[in-house]
């Protein structure tokens, strides 16, 4: 039998317009959206559209290459049956000289009532939720944040151990250009996880331990206690500069393998946001084995991303009044 999925009543705690990063967010807003999103997974088991943001319209502009995260949300909009618009930078009025904030506007004046926004700089999407009256997503802001990445990642993790009070997640790699980094720390700590930070020194950034953090430079030395283990990519288009002599060596010191997945614990979750790169920071047999979590992330991105654009859309639509 197919028990019918009550909505959460916390959903009615949500008072805020944008979503910019976990860092702003507290836990109970976290747990908020985590359960609004199981909502939708039970919901979803049927693939039915629903008609949460019927009306709605939904505008991504991405000034960054996407796959998963803009196809993501665009599914998410239309599963709630929103009207989405893309807007993709190349070939654009920016290119006619037009500022990044007119542009916005622009959009905006043709009725747009969220925007997911993607941008190199950190802090475009909060410099753009002062300028508009939309709500606005971040979806990933240079090296600052990420934070529907971070709360799918969260997502995924709590599925699967239940809670994360007491539960040890190591993040490894490029902690110092990752913005998925920054929203998992954020939301991890709040959420009552150890955090440790794994990756060369040159990678980590100074002072990351006031974040609440463990910083360590072996791999094999936190092998034994990682409930769960995020690999992050190397962030190559970030750097200036070689941050590590080579990509074997990288792969050598901070990849997961085989052998150190022997090491680790039992049921340790891989978890890694993608892209990913096949040999350098995981192996195709991990990637591709039992404790990866890569494609459930993906599906639970979803999820998160439905919740996310609910949540933003009753705000604006209780502080809007109709004209
Ligand atoms: C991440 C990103 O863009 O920050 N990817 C994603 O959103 N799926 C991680 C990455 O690019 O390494």
């Amino acid at each position: 039998m197919v028990v019918p999925a009550e909505t959460p009543a916390s959903i009615k705690n949500w008072t805020r317009r944008h979503l910019l990063g976990l860092e702003k967010l507290n836990r109970e807003e976290i747990e908020i959206i985590l359960d609004y999103a199981a909502y939708f997974k039970t919901l979803q088991k049927t693939r039915s559209k629903l008609d949460h943001l019927s009306g709605v319209v939904v505008a991504n502009l991405f000034f960054e290459p996407s796959t998963r995260t803009k196809t993501s949300f665009n599914l998410a909009a239309k599963r709630l049956s929103a009207d989405t618009v893309d807007f993709t930078a190349s070939g654009s009025s920016l290119s006619k000289g037009e500022t990044f904030i007119d542009t916005a506007l622009t959009i905006e004046s043709m009725g747009v009532d969220l925007m997911v926004v993607r941008h190199s700089s950190p802090g475009a999407p909060e410099l753009l939720s002062r300028h508009l009256k939309t709500g606005v997503l971040n979806a990933g802001d240079g090296t600052h944040e990420h934070p529907t990445q971070g709360l799918l990642d969260i997502f995924t993790m709590r599925e699967k151990l239940g809670s994360l009070d007491g539960k040890t997640v190591t993040l490894v790699g490029d902690i110092k250009h990752s913005r998925v980094a920054r929203s998992n720390i954020w939301g991890l700590t709040k959420l009552g996880a150890k955090v440790i930070v794994c990756g060369p020194p040159t990678l980590i950034p100074p002072e990351i331990e006031r974040l609440g953090v463990k910083v360590v430079h072996r791999f094999d030395d936190v092998l034994a206690e990682s409930d769960v283990i995020n690999l992050l990519r190397v962030q190559f288009e970030r750097q200036r500069g070689a941050f590590f002599p080579s990509i074997a060596e990288y792969a050598h010191l901070f990849g997961m393998n085989k052998k150190r997945l022997q090491r680790s614990k039992e049921n340790v979750l891989i978890l890694a946001p993608g892209p990913i790169n096949r040999g350098v920071e995981l192996t195709p047999d991990v990637a591709d084995g039992k404790h990866s979590q890569i494609l459930h992330q993906v599906t639970n991105g979803l999820f998160v991303r439905m919740a996310c654009l609910h949540l933003l859309a009753q705000t604006q639509a209780r502080e809007t009044p109709v004209q």
